[in-house]
């Protein structure tokens, strides 16, 4: 299903559960599945500041982890309170590599609903898969 109000809606409310007390950058991601499933995900930091989980990957793993698998997902949706909407960091693009279909939109957005469609092919270019390891 195409980008809506509604995506938007429901991946501000993701993030507004981040806790990002040392950032104080909030992310929110919003993943969708193909049977019509909603998962909400947020930056979860740690006074160790390296042990900080991403909002996609935590919206991807809470997906796994209650039983979806790669190839089940529609959409995932991702937000910031930004001049401009933020790209997902490398760990994330690995992740959404090894998770979702290449052509899966993604969709980033910032708090003045400024919107950029893009894929994981687009962002990660030639990645790394299991593809690679003749599996
Ligand atoms: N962050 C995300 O949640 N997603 C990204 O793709 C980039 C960065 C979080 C990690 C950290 O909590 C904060 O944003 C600042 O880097």
């Amino acid at each position: 299903m195409a980008y809506s109000q509604n995506h938007f809606n429901k991946v501000r409310e993701a993030q507004s559960r981040a806790y990002a007390p040392y950032s104080n950058f909030k992310v929110g991601a919003y993943l969708k599945t193909k049977d019509g499933k909603e998962f909400y995900g947020a930056n979860v930091e740690n006074a160790a500041y390296g042990e900080a989980i991403c909002a996609e990957r935590s919206s991807l793993v809470a997906a796994i982890s209650q039983g979806y698998r790669p190839g089940d997902f529609e959409s995932i949706t991702v937000t910031v309170d930004a001049e401009s909407p933020s790209s997902p960091c490398g760990a994330c693009r690995q992740v959404i590599k090894e998770l979702c279909d290449d052509d899966m939109p993604i969709y980033l957005t910032n708090h003045k609903g400024d919107m950029i469609e893009t894929t994981i092919r687009e962002l990660l270019p030639l990645g790394f898969s299991g593809k690679d390891l003749n599996l």
